[in-house]
């Protein structure tokens, strides 16, 4: 091959190669939304945001691109993270502070946005949120984010799967929209200032596998589905530490999927309801500090699989039916009862 031929070669090569990468540019909506997610970011002691240069947005650290239409698809800026290649990959934690741009909006093809643990971010979710369609995933887990759920999130956004707000500063009800989102399997709001009552359209969640409630002010009743086959998937129910009131639904007796039941610290009243006895898969039992009355009956003998007991601080009699001494994951460490423990712990206790 003549040289002049092999030179000829090398400068189309370099030419394609110039073309397909280094002046790529990704969508013009989706650059100008993270140019302005960036903005918004003061601090962010990961480096990430600062690779965030040129016009590939699609190679930027923390986010991915459809391959066909080559729209972002993801925003992945956890506060911790792996780094460093896959022989050697090092675990580095960060923090990012600042405020979630309303440019979010135009990332429309977006289906993961987690920014969770970067403990700094402040001011509110975005109403403009609820233009994103497609998102499947929304983590803003361990924040200082503040002010009220958007509506628009609740009434929108109908992809979501996963939906994480706990540890932070949110306040206002829980939308009665809520129940739009059909295919939601995790909700997290623990540990926020909401207030107000639980919305009875969480009833028609029928996707849902994981409630956590918990460590808010909500007030009113429980709400459980009223019909066996609502919430055919559900595994955890966590309302403690609020305000709730009224009796634990005969209901719970549906929830036959059901591995924790956690509604310590509230203002309960009335009897522990039989029908618990149907759980048969459930482990963790907190019903600790209300006001439940009556002895425990031998519904709780069905509870086999029992691993934690949390039932003091109520009106509760003893003695523990002794069927309990025979749960083989139950240790005595985890079971708290208020009445005099030495004289009703079944005997053969391990
Ligand atoms: C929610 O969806 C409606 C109907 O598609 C749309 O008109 C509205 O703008 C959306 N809300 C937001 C905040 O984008
Ligand atoms: C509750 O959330 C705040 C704010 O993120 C956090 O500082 C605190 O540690 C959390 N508390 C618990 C018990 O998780
Ligand atoms: C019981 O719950 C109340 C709030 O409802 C709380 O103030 C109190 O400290 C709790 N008591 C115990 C023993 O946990």
């Amino acid at each position: 091959m003549a040289s002049h031929h092999f030179i000829y070669f090398l400068v189309m090569v370099s030419l394609m190669v110039t073309n397909t990468s280094a002046h790529k540019a990704c969508h013009p909506d989706d650059l100008k939304g993270l140019i302005d997610f960036k903005s918004c970011i003061h601090t962010d002691t990961s480096g990430r945001l600062s690779k965030w240069k040129g016009q590939d947005c699609c190679n930027w650290p923390g986010i991915s691109c459809n391959s066909k239409t080559n729209r972002v698809v993801e925003i992945n800026l956890p506060g911790y993270y792996l780094d460093g290649d896959d022989e050697s990959p090092r675990s580095v934690s960060s923090t990012m502070s600042g405020t979630i741009s309303a440019s979010i909006s135009l990332l429309t093809s977006l289906e993961v946005l987690d920014l969770n643990k970067l403990v700094g971010l402040t001011g509110q979710i975005p109403h403009s949120i609820g233009a994103l369609k497609n998102l499947k995933q929304l983590t803003l887990e361990t924040n200082q984010i503040s002010g009220a759920i958007p509506e628009s999130l609740c009434t929108n956004l109908t992809s979501l799967t996963i939906l994480r707000l706990e540890n932070n500063h949110l306040t206002g009800g829980i939308p009665e929209s809520i129940g739009n989102l059909q295919a939601l399997q995790k909700l997290s709001l623990s540990n926020n200032s909401l207030t107000g009552k639980i919305p009875f359209s969480i009833t028609k969640l029928k996707s849902i596998i994981s409630i956590l409630l918990d460590q808010n002010q909500l007030v009113g009743e429980i709400q459980l589905p009223l019909v066996p086959g609502q919430w055919p998937s559900i595994q955890h129910l966590s309302l403690a530490n609020n305000r709730l009131t009224g009796v634990i639904p005969n209901s719970i007796g549906y929830l036959t999927t059901l591995t924790t039941f956690s509604v310590s610290n509230n203002q309960l009243t009335g009897s522990i309801p039989s029908s618990l006895g149907n759980l048969k898969e459930l482990q963790i039992l907190k019903v600790n500090n209300n006001s439940l009355s009556v002895e425990l009956s031998s519904c709780i003998c069905g509870l086999t699989e029992l691993s934690v007991l949390h039932i003091s601080h109520n009106k509760i009699q003893g003695p523990l039916p002794g069927c309990v001494s025979s749960f083989k994951y139950l240790l005595e460490k985890e079971v708290d009862v208020s009445f005099k423990r030495t004289a009703v712990l079944p005997t053969g206790w391990h």
